[in-house]
């Protein structure tokens, strides 16, 4: 394994970003950087930038590009993510962001921006059988990975239950935003030679194997 690698996941809802980030935040020793995970803990947290996230996580709306930029910005500058690089998952999400993140990240680079391809009818699946700690943002699915006891996260303890935003017309909203704001930066990324399309179906074992091949295979060619 070669540690160190500066990525993007891309993929609408239920795609797989956060379950594949994870992983491949472990495979790469990187900091997984999820702007919906930082949003999540910030609305747990009570703070007064919790509260005003809120409306837009549990309406499905995307949360402003100038606070997203700033969140990322901050984030990307620390020691670990400059040394050693990072997993980004949910961020970029529109062309302005997209842009703010080329200039954050010189003059690295990036390795290469994954867009996970899934069916729209799957993640609709994965969205109903999704659970998630309410305490460590631990992911669970009741179909395909539940926790070993019912309801309790095998990692904190804290309560298994359904994300606030995976209602009916909250995934509704944030597939529709997916379509006319973020499908737009696949074609974006692959102008700018950093794309790679991959299937997002299968095991998340599969899934994680396939990406692996393909990220090792561009590193080769981008020596640090
Ligand atoms: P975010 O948290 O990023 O949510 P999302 O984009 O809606 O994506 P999801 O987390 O729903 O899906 P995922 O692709 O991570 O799938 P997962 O791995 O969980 O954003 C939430 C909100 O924050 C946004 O709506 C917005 O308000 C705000 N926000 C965040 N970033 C922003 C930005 N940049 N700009 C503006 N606003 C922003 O998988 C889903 C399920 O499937 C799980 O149960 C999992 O266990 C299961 N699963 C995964 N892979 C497999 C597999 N291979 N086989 C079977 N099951 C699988
Ligand atoms: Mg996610």
């Amino acid at each position: 394994m070669n540690p160190g690698a500066r990525l993007v996941i891309l993929g609408k809802q239920g795609a797989g970003k956060g379950t594949q980030a994870v992983r491949l935040s472990r495979h790469y020793v990187v900091p997984h950087v999820s702007t919906g995970d930082t949003f999540r803990a910030a609305v747990r947290s009570g703070s007064e930038f919790g509260k005003r996230a809120q409306k837009y996580l549990e309406a499905g709306e995307l949360v402003p590009d100038e606070v997203v930029i700033g969140v990322v910005r901050e984030r990307l500058t620390h020691d670990d993510t400059t040394h050693r690089g990072f997993v980004l998952d949910g961020f970029p999400r529109t062309v302005q962001q997209a842009e703010a993140l080329m200039e954050i990240v010189v003059p690295q680079g990036l390795d290469v921006a994954i867009d996970l391809e899934i069916d729209t009818r799957v993640v609709l699946e994965r969205l109903a059988s999704r659970r998630v700690c309410s305490d460590c943002g631990a992911n669970y699915s009741v179909s395909d990975n539940p926790p070993r006891v019912p309801g309790i996260c095998d990692v904190c303890g804290g309560d298994v239950v359904q994300r606030d935003d995976d209602t009916e017309a909250a995934i509704r909203r944030r597939l529709e935003l997916y379509d006319h704001e973020t499908a737009p930066l696949v074609d974006w990324f692959d102008e700018r030679g950093l794309l790679a399309r991959m299937d997002g179906m299968g095991s998340p074992d599969q899934v994680t194997e396939r990406l692996v091949t393909e990220i090792d295979r561009r590193k080769k060619f981008r020596p640090r």
